[in-house]
C-alpha cells in the first residue's frame, strides 16, 4: 500500500461522527443537530453536556436523576484536597487540573472493563469534579480555604462561587453558563482525538479525559484568549488601536483571536461572546471593551476578504475578566467545558471502538552494527 505523510492529518477524517458540526463558510456550529445560538438561548451547561455525552435532550425524569447523581458527586475527597494543596502555587492551573483528574481515577474502581452504569457514573463525577479541581487549586494556591460547593447552584454558579467564596449574581453565572455552552465542543481537534485515541485501549474516563487536558494546556490549541487581553492593554486606548493595529498588520503579526483553520467568516461563538463582553464593560464601565471593538473594526477591513474573523478567543478573554476570572484559569474554563465534549466522543468510540493503531513512513537507516562502547 503507498502511504503519504499528511502532516497534522490535516483533512483526514479520522472517526465518524454525530457529537458536533462546523460549517466554516456559514459559521455555524451545531451540537447533536442543534445550533450553538438555540443552546446558548435556552440550554444550561449540565443539559447540553448530557445532549453531547447521551445523543438527545434529556427528558424531565433523566435531567432530575443526572442532576441528582451530579450533586451527589460534586464535592472533591479531602485527599484531592490535599494533593492540591501540596502542588506548587508557582504551577499552571492546567497541570493541576490534568493531575487532579488522573489522581481521582485511582480512588474508583475497576479501571476497564467497566460496565455501562459504571462509565456513565465516572462521566458525571469528571464534569461535576473539575470546576472543583481548578477553584480547589486557585483558592489553595494563595492560601486560602475551598468552600464546598452549594447543593442549590448548578456548575457555573457554583464554580464562581467555589473561585470567590460569594454566591455570584444569577446574570454573571448565566454569561458563564452560556460560555460554556459555547465551548463545549468543537469537532476534531487534537485534545478530542488525543481523547479518543486514549479511548480506544479501554483505558477508563480519567485517563481519557487527563490525556485530552494534556493535549489542550499546549499553547497552539487553547490559550489565545490570554494573547487577545495582552494586546488590548497594549493598545491601551481605544483611538490608539487603528495605528497598533495597522501596525501589527504592516509588519505581518498575527493579530490574535483573529482567523480559524475552519471558519472563513464570524465564528458564531464570537458574536454571542461580544454581546455578553458588551454588557458586562458597560456595567463595570471597562474601556478594554471599547479597545477590541475598535481593534476588530480595523482587523476586518483588512482581512474580512481574506477569510480572517474573530474567533471564540476575541472577545472570551474580556468577559472571563468581568467576571473576576484569573488568566491563568481561561484555558481551565474551556477545559470544564470541554470536558463534555470529550466525554461524548469517548462515549462515541466505544460504540463499535477499534484501537487506533496507524502506521509510520520510516525514514531511518537499516542493517547497522552495534559498535561497542569504547569504539564509538
Ligand atoms: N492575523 C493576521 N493574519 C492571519 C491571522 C491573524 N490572526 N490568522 C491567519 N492569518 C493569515 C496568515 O498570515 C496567512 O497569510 P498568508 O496566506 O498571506 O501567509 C493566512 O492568513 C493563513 O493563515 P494560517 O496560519 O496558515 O491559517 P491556519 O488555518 O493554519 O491557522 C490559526 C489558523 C487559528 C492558527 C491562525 O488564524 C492564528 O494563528 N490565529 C491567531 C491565534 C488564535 O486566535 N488562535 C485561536 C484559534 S481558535
Amino acid at each position: 500500500m503507498a502511504h503519504e505523510l499528511i502532516p497534522g492529518l490535516e483533512g483526514i477524517p479520522i472517526a465518524e461522527s454525530k457529537v458536533s458540526f462546523v460549517d466554516g463558510q456559514k459559521g455555524r456550529l451545531e451540537y447533536r443537530g442543534i445550533s450553538v445560538e438555540d443552546l446558548a438561548e435556552n440550554s444550561t451547561f449540565e443539559e447540553t453536556a448530557f445532549l453531547l455525552m447521551y445523543g438527545h435532550l434529556p427528558s424531565q425524569g433523566e435531567f432530575e436523576e443526572f442532576n441528582e447523581e451530579f450533586q451527589r458527586v460534586f464535592r472533591l475527597k479531602y485527599q484531592i484536597v490535599d494533593l492540591m494543596k501540596h502542588l506548587p502555587e508557582t504551577g499552571h492551573p492546567m497541570d493541576a487540573l490534568q493531575a487532579g483528574v488522573a489522581a481521582i481515577g485511582m480512588f474508583y474502581q475497576p479501571r476497564s472493563n467497566l460496565t455501562e452504569a459504571q462509565r456513565r457514573l465516572a462521566c458525571t463525577r469528571i464534569l461535576a469534579k473539575t470546576p472543583c479541581l481548578v477553584a480547589a487549586f486557585q483558592r489553595l494556591r494563595h492560601g486560602e480555604e475551598w468552600p464546598l460547593p452549594l447543593k442549590h447552584l448548578g456548575l457555573a454558579a457554583n464554580f464562581l462561587y467555589m473561585m470567590t467564596d460569594k454566591e455570584p449574581d444569577p446574570e454573571a453565572a448565566r454569561v458563564l453558563d452560556v460560555c460554556l455552552i459555547l465551548h463545549a465542543d468543537h469537532t476534531m481537534n487534537a485534545s478530542t482525538f488525543a481523547g479518543r485515541v486514549v479511548g480506544s485501549t479501554l483505558a477508563d474516563p480519567y485517563c481519557v479525559v487527563s490525556s485530552a487536558l494534556g493535549a489542550l494546556s499546549g499553547p497552539l490549541h487553547g490559550g489565545a484568549n490570554e494573547d487577545a487581553m495582552r494586546l488590548f492593554e497594549a493598545i491601551g486606548t481605544p483611538e490608539n488601536a487603528r495605528p497598533y493595529i495597522e501596525d501589527m498588520i504592516k509588519n505581518k503579526k498575527k493579530i490574535p483571536g483573529f482567523g480559524h483553520r475552519v471558519y472563513k467568516t464570524i465564528d458564531p461563538r464570537a458574536k454571542i461572546l461580544k454581546k455578553h463582553a458588551e454588557t458586562l464593560a458597560k456595567k463595570s464601565g471597562n474601556p478594554i471593551y471599547q479597545i477590541a471593538v475598535e481593534a476588530e473594526k480595523v482587523v476586518t477591513e483588512h482581512y474580512a476578504a481574506k477569510g480572517i474573523w474573530p474567533n471564540v478567543d476575541f472577545f472570551s478573554g474580556i468577559v472571563y475578566s468581568e467576571l473576576g476570572i484569573p488568566r491563568d484559569c481561561f484555558t481551565p474554563i474551556f477545559a470544564i467545558a470541554r470536558v463534555a465534549g470529550w466525554l461524548g466522543h469517548l462515549l462515541e468510540q466505544l460504540e463499535g471502538n477499534r484501537i487506533f493503531r496507524p502506521t509510520q513512513i520510516y525514514t531511518g537507516q537499516h542493517d547497522q552494527p552495534y559498535v561497542s562502547m569504547n569504539e564509538r
